[in-house]
């Protein structure tokens, strides 16, 4: 078996992955995307055979347009362009999940600071969240207190951000249960099977929960509403390998996002599973 692992930098979750592959004796090649060059004809194939390729990078739309050229020359890879698609850019994925009917916050899409007060004061109300479509590790996401929040905000988008900050992702605020339940769930899916989860503390001063800022993590038990919730999820963006963040909403689950490239470090020290070690299996097993 041959595995192309494709990247622009090689993470902890490159070297984990690596660590298995050199043990399991399986052959890789590790596919930098800023070496290499494409030819786009449909007679070549790519240089190498390769019986799966994993999309583990960094950058979402040279992961994205690399997924998408080496399917066209016949390879498979996971994520599939497809899920990168879904995955990457949140109001696709809203869009997914709403067509699978699976829970997920009131989410507005707008493209003026103006429309965008309206549905906030019309529908939201304050707080709301304001996320960009693309982008990850919570980065540029606020809460908006009040309309001046929004202004702000939203004037500095209008006026600094590129043309994709000017697409306005208004969310309701969920608002947390109870403090000493997680703030969200972070469930790792592997083909069919939810194979790890944790609970994430959002730190003090910060409302978002990602580890990248700061939050907290610890293991969870999976109970069959979370596994039906992120399996469901999974198969709405057509993700083998995502992860699925979760939040409760009025005591029903419901899903913030889906990671099309998700990280495992901070799952792999919350829980003790081995997430790697879970993915060469599934390749393996699937794909061998
Ligand atoms: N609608 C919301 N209400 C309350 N908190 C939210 C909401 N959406 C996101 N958050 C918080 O912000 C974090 C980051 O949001 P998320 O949509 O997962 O974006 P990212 O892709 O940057 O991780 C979440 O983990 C959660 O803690
Ligand atoms: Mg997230």
């Amino acid at each position: 078996m041959r595995i192309g692992i494709l990247h622009n930098r090689i993470t902890w979750e490159i070297k984990e992955i690596i660590q298995i592959l050199d043990k399991r004796k399986i052959d890789y090649d590790l596919i930098n995307n800023q070496q290499i060059y494409f030819k786009l004809t449909r007679e070549e194939p790519f240089k190498v055979h390769y019986d799966v390729i994993l999309e583990r990078s960094l950058s979402f739309l040279r992961g994205l347009y690399s997924a998408s050229i080496l399917e066209a020359k016949g390879c498979k890879v996971i994520n599939s362009y497809n899920c990168l698609n879904n995955t990457g850019n949140k109001l696709l994925t809203t869009l997914r999940l709403i067509e699978h009917n699976i829970s997920t916050p009131l989410t507005y899409v707008s493209f003026k600071a103006e429309s965008t007060i309206e549905a906030i004061e019309t529908e939201v109300n304050y707080p709301a969240v304001l996320k960009p479509i693309i982008g990850s590790w919570g980065r540029l996401i606020a809460k908006l207190e009040d309309y001046n929040d929004a202004r702000s905000n939203l004037e500095c988008r209008e006026l600094m951000g590129n043309v994709l900050q000017k697409i306005y992702y208004i969310q309701e605020y969920i608002h947390p249960q109870d403090p000493t339940m997680p703030t969200d769930l972070r469930v790792f899916v592997i083909g069919k099977e939810c194979v790890a989860a944790m609970g994430r503390f959002n730190p003090k001063d910060d409302f978002r929960s990602n580890i990248a800022l700061g939050g907290s993590a610890k293991g969870i038990v999976l109970n069959d509403d979370i596994i039906k919730i992120s399996l469901n999820a999974a198969k709405a963006v057509k993700g083998e390998i995502v992860g699925v963040d979760l939040m409760m909403k009025e005591n029903n689950l419901c899903v913030i996002e889906v990671n099309g490239t998700p990280q495992f470090k901070g799952i792999t020290t919350a829980t003790k599973i081995n997430i790697a070690e879970k993915i060469v299996d599934y390749l393996e097993d699937k794909y061998k």
